[in-house]
């Protein structure tokens, strides 16, 4: 059976929770796992991509999601660059990911939505173990509509400080649902919870209602709040750059071999065009109101 790659969305329609921090980290440590990974920056921020690509060169090379999505030929093969991790590679974002969107949303005649199917070629599917996508805060975006259509795997990134991103879950939740009729491979992942603070009441009282009101609960490792983050993502650095032996960059590593064991342990998690709904099927971005 020829292996295909493990695609998670990072959800949560809430910024500066944390997710592209963990994009970076979860994949520099599954990369350092000996697993070979490939982050894909939907974010017009482009917070990770200017992390990952030291010199952010996505611009000048042309290799960037935007460059992508207005070729109407090219594959995600042909838009992967290095980083400084030799396992651990990018689709690049930069700032006119924004325009790209609203390019997508303008076009009412195609399938916006399902272009990634398409897009994400064989040979990437084949070459990585991983593939994530960091996505913006944004519910309407099309680029993660696009990515949850692929994946097989959502994962909700929490900010353990932040009871609005449980508020506004709802949302997520819907759009979640609607991409499961077109995606019936799409599967939860136990949250995430990132800056969470020890002896903090608050932190404590997100655990517990995350641990209940989630399908799969929360991975038993959160991820601490620490000035080192800050530090490492200022310094353009993953966290096991910066400081390998901190207790955070432990924390990533932990949540990485959760991740591990939960994804890798599931049988039959190959996915593949094929298995998702046709074309023809009721699945205009319309339609689903977004
Ligand atoms: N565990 C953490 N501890 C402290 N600060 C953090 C932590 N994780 C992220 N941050 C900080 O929070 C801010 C938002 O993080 P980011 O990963 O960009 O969030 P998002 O992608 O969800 O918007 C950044 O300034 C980042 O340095
Ligand atoms: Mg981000």
């Amino acid at each position: 059976m020829v292996k295909t790659a493990n695609i998670i969305t990072l959800l949560c329609n809430k910024g500066g929770v944390g997710r592209s921090t963990t994009a970076v980290n979860i994949g520099w440590s599954l990369a350092d796992a000996g697993r070979n990974v490939l982050i894909c920056d939907l974010d017009s921020q482009a917070n990770a991509s200017y992390n990952l690509s030291k010199d952010y060169t996505v611009v000048e090379s042309g290799k960037n999601i935007s460059q992508m999505m207005a070729n109407g030929t090219g594959s995600f093969s042909d838009y992967i660059s290095d980083t400084r991790h030799s396992r651990l590679k990018l689709l690049g974002s930069t700032l006119f990911t924004d325009k790209t969107e609203a390019d997508l949303r303008r076009n009412q005649t195609m399938n916006s939505h399902r272009i990634f199917e398409s897009k994400l070629d064989r040979s990437t599917r084949e070459d990585f173990d991983y593939i994530i996508f960091d996505t913006p805060p944004s519910k309407s975006s099309i680029l993660m509509l696009n990515a949850l259509i692929v994946s097989n795997w959502f994962w909700y990134i929490i900010g353990a400080e932040d009871q609005w991103a449980l508020d506004a879950r709802v949302i997520m939740d819907k759009i979640v649902a609607d991409v499961k009729k077109l995606n019936t491979k799409l599967n939860a992942l136990p949250v995430l919870l990132t800056r969470y603070k020890k002896n903090n009441t608050q932190s404590r009282y997100m655990k517990q209602i995350c641990e209940k009101t989630f399908e799969k609960g929360v991975f038993p490792g959160c991820v601490r709040d620490t000035t080192f983050i800050t530090k490492s993502n200022s310094a353009r650095q993953s966290i096991f750059e910066y400081d390998r032996r901190h207790n955070c960059a432990k924390d990533y590593a932990a949540a990485s071999r959760n991740l591990i064991e939960t994804v890798e342990n599931r049988k039959n998690n190959e996915i593949g065009p094929e298995k998702t709904v046709p074309h023809n099927d009721e699945s205009s971005i319309h339609d689903m109101g977004y």
